[in-house]
């Protein structure tokens, strides 16, 4: 089973989720592209992702299933792959000395400043996983931002140091090895849920969140993410509620 990253550099590309699919059938399983420039970079909600030229880290990783990569995933443990993602970059980033949390779903934050954003695209194939194309847009060494971006930061702005991005993907692409390959460790009955609860943002916290269908406040707590991925908030009057993405967003 080939489950090794292979790096591939582009200098620019519109997106490198768009490059990856494009040549879907020309890459193996964890295979990374990775730009230094993207002219159409994309974000979660329709959002464009803005990246410094070369400044950053902005990639995608190829993660397949079946007979030519890891074993199959039902559709419904898809957020096991958010986990795995979350965690690599999280772990990396601890081993640079950067304290991070998982904000829900898949943003990496440092304090309540975003570090890094995550595009996780998957194609579901008869009720499982088919493939999975993980884009991730780490902030490394970009120091100034646009206007109007919310709360970003960068690990030279943790560290006041500079980064030499090429080495750096190779060190988070071993981390992300790591992590993928422990969603299918069977040896720990909890998998990597826990790991991923310990680090999620807010969690324990009582603060507000707003509804989106209505644009309501409320008060609640974060206690936890369900099997599927849906956030879980207990809120004041102790009534539990699950959320999928988009239907709540954070007050920061
Ligand atoms: C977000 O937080 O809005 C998600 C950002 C994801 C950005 C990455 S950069 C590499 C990959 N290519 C894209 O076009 N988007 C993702």
């Amino acid at each position: 089973m080939g489950n090794k990253v292979t790096i591939t550099w582009v200098e620019e590309t519109d997106s490198t989720q768009d490059e990856v699919r494009r040549h879907i059938r020309e890459y193996a399983n964890m295979s990374v592209v990775a730009a230094l420039y993207q002219t159409a970079g994309r974000g979660q909600r329709g959002n464009k992702w803005h990246s410094g030229k070369g400044e950053n880290l902005t990639f995608s990783m190829l993660a397949l299933f079946g007979k030519d990569g890891f074993p199959p995933i039902p559709a419904t443990r898809q957020f096991d792959l958010t986990k795995a993602a979350t965690l690599g970059v999280a772990g990396y980033l601890e081993t640079k000395g950067i304290e991070c949390s998982i904000k829900w779903p898949n943003d990496i934050y440092v304090r309540n400043k975003k570090i890094c954003g995550m595009l996780i695209e998957n194609v579901l194939e008869d009720g499982f996983v088919g493939s999975s194309i993980i884009g991730i847009g780490l902030n490394v060494n970009q120091k100034d931002f646009p206007p109007g971006l919310v709360n970003p930061t960068s690990m030279s702005m943790s560290t006041g140091k500079t980064y030499d991005i090429r080495e750096e993907l190779e060190k988070l692409s071993a981390s992300l090895e790591e992590w993928f390959g422990k969603i299918f460790d069977q040896s720990r009955p909890d998998g990597i849920d826990g790991f991923y609860e310990d680090r999620l943002y807010r969690k324990g916290v009582t603060c507000e969140y707003v509804l989106c269908s209505d644009g309501s406040v409320f008060e609640g707590t974060i206690i936890g993410v369900s099997p599927d991925g849906k956030l879980l908030i207990k809120k004041k009057n102790g009534e539990l509620n699950q959320f999928a993405f988009k239907e709540i967003s954070y007050i920061i």
